[in-house]
């Protein structure tokens, strides 16, 4: 089991991943809970606003530290749950930190809006966590990529528990090529190899492939200490 606060302006974009079948299911099980917070809420401000213009001017708004602090605090047992801000300065997000952050029990996800956040609001957190090195308008794109990463990852969730250990990114491989009906589809066909009945040379032949894909598509994967 696994807990999701997730504090956001848009709850209602962050909830659609869980009206997919996997997690829908997950949480039906309670093999995972997800909670929003809208920190709005929180907002002491005569007009509920949680952003502001930054101190010594410039462009655009800054997302402010007290809503996000009240609805950290708002949480029962913050102090123990593993807070994560969401921001393009992050640390890049891998496969690696999901399968330590399927370790965690109670996990809060701070996703800023605007250009960007009261620095005192780094302090609430943990761990900071970019998807990648692009700019989104937001940090729910993110949460979800987390959430959904994550989840995958907790016993049970998946229908077959023996997919997640061959995925793409374990062992720093990709995954090998798989093929299903039909046999030849305008003269590609499947290889011979996996229609031969002999597991031992399809295991063969699946490490041998996932190596060869992974020298081909991301060379970097091998480099010691990646993913
Ligand atoms: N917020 C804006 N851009 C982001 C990114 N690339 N990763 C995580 N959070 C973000």
């Amino acid at each position: 089991m696994i807990k999701f606060d997730c504090l956001t302006l848009f709850p209602k974009m962050v909830g659609s991943i869980l009206s997919d079948s996997i997690l829908k299911r997950a949480i039906e099980n309670k093999l995972l809970e997800v909670n929003f917070i809208d920190f709005r809420s929180f907002s002491k401000m005569k007009h509920k606003n949680v952003d502001d213009s930054p101190y010594g001017g410039g462009a655009g708004m800054v997302l402010m530290a007290p809503p996000i602090y009240e609805a950290i605090h708002s949480i029962n047992d913050n102090d123990k749950a593993f807070k994560i801000l969401l921001t393009p300065q992050g640390e890049k997000y891998t496969e690696k930190t999901a399968k330590m952050l399927a370790s965690k029990e109670h996990i809060i996800l701070i996703c800023g809006h605007y250009e960007g956040f009261d620095e005192r609001i780094r302090s609430f957190a943990d761990m900071e966590l970019s998807i990648g090195d692009y700019v989104l308008t937001g940090g729910e794109i993110a949460a979800m990529a987390i959430i959904d990463s994550v989840s995958r990852l907790i016993p049970g969730v998946l229908h077959n528990d023996m997919s997640a250990p061959t995925d793409t990114f374990e062992n720093n491989l990709i995954e090998f090529p798989q093929y299903t009906k039909p046999y030849d589809f305008m003269g590609m066909k499947v290889p011979d190899v996996l229609i031969s009945g002999n597991h031992q040379e399809i295991d063969k032949w699946r490490q041998a492939e996932s190596l060869k894909k992974t020298k081909e598509k991301r060379p970097d994967l091998l480099k010691e200490g990646n993913n």
